[in-house]
């Protein structure tokens, strides 16, 4: 039996291993689970195996926060070991946090194949740790499985062409399945939002909007002064930097909320009017689900979600006009592929 090892350690991750993890046993594999730990909280792992069903991580290496050199250095000091003991044929990454750069290196210097989830994606933003990630991650492959098209081209100029395949994107498969079973189970919203209430969804969470006060105030109060109460789920850096600058969230139209599980995220995103965030995977689900997006950022790696304007890049001080545009009537298409990404990788795992 061909035996794979993923290896996850943060929120996106566990998502993306929903679909996987059901293909893979589907399709006759061995599969096993390394969790590094870099994500630990209860509302930040443990949740999502529950709901998705994913059973308990093989091996748990706990790593923990902290600096990029010192965590991305314990996870592969962990996952040298546990790779050797559980011998497989195939290594999973996935996406651009520390633990999938951990994870490539320590594989290119033992005898397993690496394939590596969501490749070829780059923002061309260096200031952003997971750029770095992704690049060096892609470079170390030897299997590139790619989400969209604008990523297969990334890794054709990069000269990755022949290690490379469009899958289609994974988290396509998980909220076209949990998308149905809402629509189908009428879930309530939860939060007590009243479902005839207008009203936006935001997140924040990513280093360079959260670790500068004037930045980080600049949205903050943007979000504070929208025109419609705004619910931020939010993540522990950002109530830790909040906490450190003497930022206040809870002020004006902005209610934090704690992190929401998958179903719950989908669920809210679906019935708000906009949502505002940071996030790449939530950046998608808004284009994929039909809500307008502002994203808070110079750049993307999903700029498929630009057409049509159902995504707007928005500096800070503009977050206000922008959510304000027209909704947009544009077909949107299916840049990210028609939900049989994780099947079509168990395909070439089993054809390679
Ligand atoms: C990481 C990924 C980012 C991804 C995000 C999803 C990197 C470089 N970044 O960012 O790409 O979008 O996950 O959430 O890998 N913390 C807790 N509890 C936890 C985890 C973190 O309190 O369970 C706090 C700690 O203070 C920690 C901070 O959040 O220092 C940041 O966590 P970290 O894992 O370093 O990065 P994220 O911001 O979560």
């Amino acid at each position: 039996m061909v035996t794979v090892v993923s290896v996850v350690g943060a929120r996106p991750q566990f998502v993306k291993l929903a679909p996987v993890h059901k293909s893979l046993i589907t399709n006759g594999f061995e599969h096993r689970i390394i969790h590094t730990g870099q994500h630990y909280d209860a509302k930040l792992s443990d949740v999502f195996f529950q709901e998705f069903g994913i059973p308990e991580p093989d091996i748990n290496l706990g790593i923990g926060s902290h600096s990029h050199a010192t965590q991305t250095a314990r996870i592969m000091i962990g996952l040298e070991e546990s790779l050797i003991d559980l011998n497989p044929d195939w290594v999973l990454a996935y996406g651009d946090t520390n633990s999938t750069l951990a994870c490539a290196i320590a594989c290119s210097k033992l005898p397993f194949r690496l394939a590596h989830i969501e490749a070829g994606l780059r923002s061309n933003n260096k200031e952003m740790p997971e750029e770095h990630n992704r690049i060096l991650t892609d470079h170390c492959s030897d299997l590139l499985l790619a989400p969209t098209h604008a990523a297969m081209e990334f890794l054709r100029e990069e000269n990755l062409g022949s290690k490379s395949h469009l899958v289609g994107d994974v988290m396509i498969d998980i909220l076209n399945l949990v998308k149905s079973s809402i629509e189908k189970e009428g879930d309530n919203l939860p939060l007590s939002i009243d479902p005839s209430e207008e009203y936006i969804l935001a997140t924040i969470h990513r280093q360079e909007n959260t670790d500068y006060k004037d930045r980080l105030q600049e949205i903050v109060s943007s979000l504070q002064n929208l025109r419609l109460p705004t619910f931020i789920p939010s993540h522990p850096r950002l109530v830790k930097k909040c906490e450190e600058f003497g930022i206040t969230l809870a002020k004006g139209n902005l209610n934090p909320v704690d992190p929401l599980s998958y179903r719950e995220l989908i669920t809210v995103a679906l019935s708000s009017d906009h949502i505002v965030t940071d996030s790449g995977g939530l950046q998608k689900e808004a284009f994929h689900l039909g809500t307008p997006c502002t994203t808070v950022r110079t750049e993307t790696e999903w700029p498929e979600t630009l057409s049509g304007e159902w995504n707007r890049l928005a500096e800070p001080s503009k977050i206000a006009e922008s959510i304000l545009r027209q909704a947009p009537n544009t077909n949107r298409g299916t840049p990210f592929g028609n939900g049989d990404a994780a099947n079509n990788i168990s395909q070439l795992l089993k054809d390679i």
